[in-house]
C-alpha cells in the first residue's frame, strides 16, 4: 500500500500523544523521560505556561514581510546580539538550522570572495546541499559536492590541530566551520588549545571562523553558548533549536557587523518565514526563562550527571550535553523500554536533558541506564 507519509527517518515506535515538562506521554498513556528533548531542542523543558501562554495572548500580525518594519525584530534581535560575550555583531532572520548554516557560509564566500570551507567529516551541520557536503554525508546519492570542501578527520588531536592550521595557511579557505563541542559526532569536547590554535590561524589569513551552535546554545553546555568554553571570539555564529526550545521554529545567523558589511547589496538573502512573529514570542519569552537560572542549573545538574554516570562508565562533555562509549548495542530500545529515551550513534550514546532537569529525575535515567549498560 502506498503511505501517505513519506518517512525518510525509521520511525521510533513511539506514537506522541503529548509532552510536558522533561516527559514525552504516549498514545497508551505510557510516560518516558525525556532525555533527549528532540535532540537539543527542548532546553527550557515541553509545554512550559509562560512560553506556551506568551504565544496564545499574541494579537500582533498573523504575518510580516521580510520586506517591511517589525519592531519586535528589533526587540529580539537587540536581546540576542546582547547574549554575547562581545559586542559588535548584528544579525539575520532564519527559520532554522540549516538556513542559518547556509547564510553563514554565503556571509563567507560574500566577505572574501574564497570558494573552499574546512569542517569536520561526517559531522552534521544540517540538510542543504552545501551543509552536507561540508560533512560529505550522502555524496553517493547527493554528490559529487566537489572540491570546495576539506574534511578533517577525528583522531589524535595534535595532529588534527596541526593539519587544520596548515590548510588555513595555505591562505584560500573561505571558513572553518565546528560545533564548539561535537555534539554529531557523539558528543566530543575538542581540547582548548584546538580552537585557539585554528582561530588564530583564521585570523591571519582573514578565513572566517564559524560556530554552529544550533545544538550547544541557549544554555545547553552550561554557558549561553558553547564557544565560551575557549576564550575564543567567533566572525559567525548560527543558532536555530533552542532559541525557541522548539515552541515555534526559528533560527538565526549571527555575525560580526563589520563582516556582515558584504551583504549590503539587494536581496543578498530572504527568508519568507524567517521570524515569523509567533516564532518571535516564542523566542524571547524562552530567552526570558532559561535566564541565568537555567545555565546555573545546568552547570550543578551537569555535574551530577557527568558525576554519577563516571561510575560505570566514561562520560564526556559539558554542562546538559552528555556522551560516552556503550557495550549494549541495544541501549537505546532497551533504556525506551524502560521509559527513558536517550540516543545511540555507532558506538556512543548521547544525553541532552531539559536545562531545568531536577537530581531526582537525573537519578532515575542513570539507574535505567547502569540497568542495561
Ligand atoms: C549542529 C547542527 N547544525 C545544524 C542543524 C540543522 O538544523 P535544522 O534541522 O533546524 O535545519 C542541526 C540539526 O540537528 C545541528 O545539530
Amino acid at each position: 500500500m502506498t503511505e501517505p507519509l513519506f518517512r525518510e527517518v525509521a520511525p521510533i515506535p513511539l506514537d506522541v500523544a503529548s509532552c510536558n515538562g522533561s516527559y514525552i506521554i504516549d498514545k497508551r498513556g505510557k510516560r518516558y523521560l525525556d532525555f533527549i528533548m528532540g535532540w537539543c531542542v527542548g532546553n527550557a523543558g515541553w509545554n512550559k505556561k509562560v512560553i506556551s501562554d506568551s504565544m496564545k495572548k499574541f494579537s500582533g500580525p498573523t504575518y510580516v514581510s521580510p520586506t517591511y518594519k517589525y519592531s519586535r525584530w528589533e526587540v529580539l534581535a537587540k536581546k540576542l546580539v546582547s547574549l554575547m560575550p562581545q559586542k559588535g555583531y548584528t544579525c539575520f532572520r532564519a527559520t532554522g538550522g540549516t538556513e542559518a548554516v547556509e547564510l553563514a557560509l554565503k556571509i563567507s564566500k560574500a566577505y572574501n570572495h574564497r570558494n573552499k570551507f574546512i569542517a569536520f567529516d561526517g559531522a552534521y551541520h544540517g540538510q542543504s546541499l552545501a551543509c552536507l557536503g561540508l560533512v560529505g554525508i550522502h555524496e553517493d546519492k547527493f554528490g559529487p559536492y566537489g572540491e570546495s570542501y576539506i574534511r578533517l578527520k577525528l583522531g589524535d588531536w595534535e595532529e588534527t590541530t596541526q593539519k587544520t592550521v596548515d590548510a588555513i595557511n595555505r591562505g584560500d579557505i573561505s571558513a572553518f566551520i565546528s560545533e564548539p563541542i561535537l555534539c554529531n559526532l557523539g558528543v566530543i569536547v575538542p581540547p582548548v588549545s584546538f580552537f585557539k590554535e585554528v582561530r588564530d590561524a583564521c585570523s591571519k589569513t582573514d578565513t572566517l571562523f564559524i560556530m554552529d551552535e544550533v545544538a550547544t546554545g541557549f544554555g545547553r553546555t552550561g554557558k549561553v553558548f558553547g564557544f565560551e568554553h575557549y576564550d575564543v571570539k567567533p566572525d559567525i555564529v548560527a543558532i536555530a533549536k533552542g532559541f525557541s526550545s522548539g515552541y515555534a521554529p526559528i533560527g538565526a545567523t549571527i555575525a560580526d557587523a563589520r563582516i556582515a558589511e558584504s551583504m549590503r547589496f539587494d536581496f543578498s538573502n530572504y527568508s519568507t518565514f524567517g521570524w515569523h512573529p509567533l516564532a518571535v514570542e516564542s523566542a524571547l519569552a524562552n530567552i526570558q526563562y532559561i535566564g541565568t537560572r537555567l545555565i546555573k542549573n545546568t552547570e550543578k545538574m551537569g555535574s551530577v550527571l557527568s558525576d554519577k554516570l563516571s561510575e560505570f562508565c566514561k562520560p564526556e562533555g559539558k554542562g546538559l550535553c552528555i556522551g560516552f562509549r556503550i557495550k549494549n548495542p541495544n541501549l537505546e530500545n532497551d533504556c525506551r523500554n524502560d521509559g527513558l529515551l536517550i540516543n545511540v550513534m555507532g558506538k556512543r550514546a548521547v544525553l541532552f536533558p531539559a536545562l531545568d532537569i531536577s537530581k531526582n529525575e537525573i537519578e532515575k535515567a542513570v539507574k535505567i541506564i547502569e540497568n542495561n549498560f
